[in-house]
């Protein structure tokens, strides 16, 4: 009995000890649910605070930003500057990749490992920054625009403003791209741009509000920061794409570079081509994918739709030098010698018909308006040409003419052989065409040369020889027998590799239709060489002035030195030029007096 209640007793015991561990297991159980509950909590609260403490950072860097702006009245601007690099540099490290929904200038991730170029420039009085470096991964050098004035957070600021503005007034709906209706969008949205900075920077300084506007409204309309580029006057071309790559530019000097600039999306270059079409009465669809336009400002632009541009939406402008390339440029930047731009003129003065050939970008356009300076002012110049390129000396007595397209109906075009027609009725002494691309332009053009005019034209070739080879052949065919009829071929070049522009042959054409290279550009003295005696065109010039050889030297010496005395001047601009060559030919004596004492002719 007493067994049994010891074994009872122990089995109760045992049942005791084991609920009761049961009730431990669970309350530790419980415990270690709640310990675990709280380590999750524990680590979500640790997220939250770091997210929270950059959340925090960034907010701070607004206001420091603000105070910034605030101080922008009190410190000196240098002190105020650095200040604002600083901030540029921390909130670089914020923006590090562009997404894809990202647009404008953005600081693309890649440490730059060498500066290679920088200048300044203005842009609607907003002074721009460049950087051209090369980066870590980049097979390209970069081509990097900061806005100076304005540090990468106020960029952040402004940028919700600006999605703000767009949000309260439809900016896509307005043609922005006439300077005089630009004028009234901007009167028009400036106060809504005032408000909305004034509620962002309340205590900012009606000076600083004022740049503010100005440039929210310069990256509002138009083609956005895109326009930025527009006026740096060393690109030669700006192109999109597409929106998967930054904006490429094409620099004078440099080639072409990758932009820090991005589009947003294919939207937005289908609304910038819409925009340009629109401007220009011309339609781009997804029928017509195709846009070739010629803006007021005489730049060119190209646009294509996807999926004809497989990649993308591409645009691409070609801007029109601001500044013309004048004889003055050519000689001080070695692309032709003295002695080859003396002839040229003497040739020019003649009235010796010539082409001026050369591959893709190699200058031909830009030479053949150099020569066309060289016109006298009494005589009558038509010129033709697709899109509006020349831009001749305002003392010479001038018609530009340009083809046009048809319109969607496919009416009203006018071509260029229409205009070359044309232009034999308006009793021209000089004929300049842009560029003989068709047979049909070709015949016309030897046909004027035939008649006693005076023409001047471009083509495309890359020597002398594929010139008379590709004018003769198919499916251009000009008869042979007709070629003496151009004098002179001048043959224009571009060293791809280090981007120079060179003229790399002068030939005349003989009696025999065969060309005579006159002058050679030697690549390794980087110089244009007489390489052979002139057997037609000396003797040409001879038949016609009356002129013997020695006189002819003594003329090409004295354009010579009129040549030298405008570089020496630094006489570059077309009218500038223009001047000195029309006093050459209608007051010679008086020019050369101030030739020879080498004083500013006014
Ligand atoms: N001698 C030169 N020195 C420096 N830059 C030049 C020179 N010639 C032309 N350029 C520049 O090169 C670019 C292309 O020139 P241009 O339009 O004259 O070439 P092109 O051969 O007519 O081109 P295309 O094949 O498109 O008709 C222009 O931006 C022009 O300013
Ligand atoms: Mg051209």
């Amino acid at each position: 009995m007493a067994k049994h209640k010891k074994h009872t007793k122990n089995r109760s015991t045992t049942k005791l000890r084991r609920s009761a561990d049961k009730r431990t297991k669970g309350n530790l159980d419980k415990k270690l649910v709640k310990h675990m509950r709280f380590k999750e909590y524990i680590k979500k609260a640790i997220k939250q605070k770091s997210k929270i403490d950059g959340l925090r950072k960034n907010l701070e860097k607004v206001g420091s930003f603000e105070r910034l702006l605030k101080s922008h009245k009190k410190p000196g601007k240098e002190e105020a500057n650095a200040r604002d690099d600083k901030l540029e540099e921390e909130s670089k490290k914020i923006i590090e990749k562009p997404s894809k929904s990202a647009e404008g200038i953005i600081n693309q991730a890649g440490a730059i490992t060498k500066v290679i170029d920088s200048y300044d420039f203005l842009c609607n009085s907003i002074p721009i920054s460049t950087k051209i470096c090369s980066k870590k991964g980049e097979y390209v050098l970069c081509y990097e625009v900061s806005i100076s004035s304005i540090g990468a957070t106020t960029e952040m600021v402004l940028e919700k403003i600006r999605e703000e503005l767009v949000r309260k007034v439809n900016l896509g709906m307005v043609d922005i791209t006439d300077p005089k209706r630009k004028t009234i969008i901007e009167e028009k949205f400036s106060d809504t741009i005032r408000e909305l900075i004034i509620k962002y920077f309340p205590e900012v300084e009606d000076k600083t509000i004022d740049f503010l506007t100005s440039y929210l409204i310069q990256k509002s309309l138009g083609m956005g920061e895109i326009e930025i580029l527009n006026h740096d006057k060393m690109l030669e071309e700006v192109v999109i794409n597409s929106s998967d790559e930054p904006v490429w530019v094409y620099h004078r000097k440099h080639g072409w570079l990758k932009t820090n600039i991005w589009v947003k999306d294919e939207d937005k270059t289908r609304h910038y081509a819409t925009m340009i079409g629109r401007k220009v009465g011309r339609q781009i669809t997804v029928l017509t994918p195709l846009l070739d336009a010629n803006l007021d400002e005489g730049d060119r632009v190209n646009a294509t739709l996807n999926p004809i541009s497989t990649k993308g939406n591409t645009i691409t402008l070609r801007r029109f030098s601001r500044d013309p390339l004048t004889i003055t440029h050519f000689i001080e930047n070695n692309t032709i010698s003295l002695g080859a731009a003396a002839m040229a003129w003497l040739g020019i003065q003649f009235e010796l018909s010539s082409i001026i050939a050369g591959g893709t970008a190699s200058g031909k356009t830009s030479t053949l308006n150099v020569l066309a300076s060289f016109f006298p002012p009494n005589q009558r110049i038509i010129s033709i040409e697709d899109t509006r390129e020349l831009n001749l000396p305002k003392y010479l007595h001038w018609v530009p003419m340009s083809t046009r397209l048809p319109n969607p109906e496919g009416k009203g075009q006018v071509t260029m052989e229409d205009l070359l027609v044309n232009s034999l009725r308006m009793r021209p002494d000089r004929i300049v065409v842009g560029e003989v691309r068709r047979k049909e332009e070709a015949e016309t053009l030897f046909e004027a040369i035939h008649t006693g005019h005076s023409c001047y034209a471009t083509f495309h070739a890359n020597n002398v020889e594929e010139t008379i080879r590709r004018l003769t052949n198919e499916p251009i065919n000009v008869p042979k027998i007709m070629l003496p009829a151009v004098s002179m071929i001048m043959i224009q070049f571009r060293n791809r590799r280090t981007n120079m522009r060179r003229t790399f042959q002068i030939a005349e054409i003989l009696p025999d239709s065969e060309a005579n290279i006159l002058m050679q550009y030697d690549g390794k003295k980087d110089s244009l060489r007489q390489i052979n005696k002139s057997k037609s065109l000396m003797s040409t010039l001879q038949l016609y002035t009356g002129y013997s050889t020695q006189e002819i030297g003594k003329i090409l010496k004295e354009k010579e030195n009129i040549l030298k005395y405008m570089v020496k001047q630094q006489i570059k601009t077309i009218d500038g030029v223009g001047e000195i060559v029309a006093e050459s030919y209608t007051n010679p004596e008086n020019l050369m007096r101030f030739v020879r004492k080498n004083k500013r002719f006014s």
